[in-house]
């Protein structure tokens, strides 16, 4: 049997259950209470409600992700919260000479990825932009530990707020072609974002409980790889399993993507940095 075969089998058997492992299970953390589902925005033609992919997640996943002390992720955190102190290139500054309070990032991360002088322009894109035109520093690459930690550290500062990213006016090309991209089918098995995450969230896939594919929670920790991981690294992990080639992290193909992904994600709350499996 072909995976897809397999993959289609296990799909079309637990199609009767949508399961989820407690629909009404709530994330709450350090006393603030997540929205983890949400009716879905009126462009999204299939779907009534999204769902956090925390809401998929085991009991003891889930867990990790109610208590700071308890969530890996926060050590990647801390070490961008050093990195943000630290000079570093030509200029001899640091973020922290020129962004004083971390906490000012409130809401970028809910708006991003966004369109500047004609370019959709991502988080990592900000960043590198101060390292390269404002430090005298090389830039950070695309999905490297200093960039998955340095990003995680500025999406956690919205914490609580709702992903509402723009997708009318100068947006609307990118955001198309996001979207067409998520339902366009690629590799040998043939299969879209959407063949998953659309039509098929909450069933079993080789032991895996699937979700929408929500970014709201990026950057995510994941037990996996014991790692802060990015949007575009888990887009690449999703293409590679259908046996697709990839796009390449910071692509244009994945910024509109992820701006496609982002607005799947409005009104969710931003769970950065959240834990997956
Ligand atoms: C063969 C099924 C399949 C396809 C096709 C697929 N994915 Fe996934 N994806 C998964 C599984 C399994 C997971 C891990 C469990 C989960 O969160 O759904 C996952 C996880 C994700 C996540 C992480 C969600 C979270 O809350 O942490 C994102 C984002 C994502 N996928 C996006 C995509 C995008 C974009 C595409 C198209 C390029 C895609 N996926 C195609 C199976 C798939
Ligand atoms: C020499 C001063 C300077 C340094 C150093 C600097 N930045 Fe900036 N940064 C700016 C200016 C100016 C802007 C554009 C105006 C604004 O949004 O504050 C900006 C914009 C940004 C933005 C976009 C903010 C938004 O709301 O649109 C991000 C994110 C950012 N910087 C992150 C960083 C990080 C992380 C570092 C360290 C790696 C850093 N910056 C270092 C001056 C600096």
């Amino acid at each position: 049997m072909t995976l897809k075969a397999l993959m289609l089998g296990c799909a079309a058997a637990a199609m009767a259950t949508v399961a989820f492992a407690d629909e009404d299970a709530v994330l709450s953390i350090e006393g603030e209470t997540m929205v983890t589902q949400a009716a879905a925005p009126a462009h999204m033609e299939n779907v009534d409600t999204v769902y956090s992919g925390w809401t998929f997640r085991t009991p003891e996943t889930q867990a990790l992700q109610l208590d700071d002390f308890d969530n890996p992720a926060f050590v990647f955190v801390d070490q961008a919260l050093e990195l943000y102190e630290t000079a570093d290139g030509t200029a001899g500054k640091s973020c922290m000479d020129c962004h004083a309070n971390v906490a000012d990032f409130a809401g970028l991360k809910t708006s991003l990825p966004r369109v500047e002088d004609g370019e959709l322009v991502t988080m990592t894109n900000l960043v590198n932009e101060c390292r390269t035109e404002r430090m005298g520093a090389e830039p950070w690459k695309y999905s490297g530990g200093q960039m998955s930690a340095m990003t995680a550290l500025l999406a956690h500062q919205s914490r609580g707020m709702p992903m509402d990213v723009t997708i009318d006016g100068d947006a609307a090309p990118f955001w198309e072609k996001g979207k067409e991209l998520y339902y366009t089918r690629v590799g040998q098995l043939d299969m879209s974002c959407s063949n998953c995450h659309e039509d098929n969230y909450g069933v079993m896939i080789r032991a895996d409980h699937l979700s929408q594919g929500q970014i709201n929670g990026f950057p995510t920790y994941r037990l996996k790889n014991a790692k802060i991981n990015t949007t575009h690294g888990r887009f690449k992990g999703c293409m590679k399993n259908i046996r697709a080639t990839p796009f390449k992290e910071g692509s244009p193909e994945f910024k509109a993507l992820e701006l496609y992904v982002a607005s799947r994600s409005t009104g969710l709350s931003v769970e950065s940095p959240s834990v997956r499996n």
